[in-house]
């Protein structure tokens, strides 16, 4: 995540001085809106199809799909841009504040799974996994602020912000690939998950892509002083 450190560093969202007191920074906005959205997702599947455990399990569904679309930005945005060119710069200047949008958006999916655990007995297992996936990402969110970044050196922040990172798009894998896979067979395997596979397996394998052209690129500086 080597690319993706430099986004979460986040100096560029640093509070600027001059803000006037009470003005939220921009990257609060990001969460705010990723908060905003996920909640009124929920709260419109929760009232079309019911409060208990089918409107609940599909309102799990929905955010985690928002969830999802605020995380790729901030997990393959740099490498994108690394090899489609400026043009999805944007993605990469922004990529903290998706990163921070998806950990306020994942907010909701969180008091959703209460909300099941509530209402559907079966549904107490711990699933270690999945709260190991929200512990990542609130310590990705907490590694985002420069005094914590510091305080740890680059080389073990870029390894605990790499490791983070993919922990959370292993969580989303085994959503999208593993348990429909587990539950359905390879041959009814539901169509409407591939569109989140391709975004996720194409945003693991450019990030691949852009760490090896990095290596590539200092190996040449190395040789070439
Ligand atoms: C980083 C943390 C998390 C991520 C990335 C995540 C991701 C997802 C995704 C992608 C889905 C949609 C699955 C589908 O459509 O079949 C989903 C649904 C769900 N998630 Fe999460 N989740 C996280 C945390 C949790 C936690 C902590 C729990 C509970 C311990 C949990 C329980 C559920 C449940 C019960 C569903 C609904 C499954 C169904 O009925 O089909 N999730 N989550």
């Amino acid at each position: 995540m080597t690319a993706r450190a430099s986004q979460l560093s986040g100096s560029s969202d640093r509070p600027p001085a001059s803000r006037p007191a009470g003005v939220l920074p921009a990257v609060g906005y990001w969460m705010a809106a990723g908060f905003a959205v996920s909640l009124a997702l929920a709260a419109i599947v929760l009232a079309v199809a019911g409060a208990g455990e089918h409107g609940t399990a599909l309102a799990l569904r929905v955010t985690a799909r928002w969830c999802f679309l605020l995380f790729w930005p901030a997990y393959a945005g740099s490498a994108l841009t690394r090899f489609c060119g400026p043009r999805f710069a944007v993605l990469t200047r922004q990529g903290r504040a998706f990163g921070l949008a998806f950990a306020a958006a994942l907010g909701v999916h969180v008091g959703l799974v209460l909300r099941l655990m509530a209402v559907a007995a079966d549904q107490r297992t711990p699933m270690l996994l999945f709260w190991a996936g929200v512990a990542c990402t609130y310590a990705l969110a907490l590694l985002s602020l420069p005094r914590l970044r510091d305080w740890l050196g680059p080389r073990a922040w870029r390894i605990a912000c790499e490791a983070a990172m993919q922990y959370i798009a292993l969580v989303f894998a085994v959503d999208f690939i593993v348990e429909p896979l587990q539950a359905n067979g390879p041959d009814k395997y539901p169509l409407t998950y591939l569109p989140f596979v391709i975004m996720l397996v194409g945003g693991a394998l450019l990030r691949i892509a852009a760490q090896l052209r990095r290596q590539r690129t200092a190996g040449g500086v190395q040789q070439n002083p």
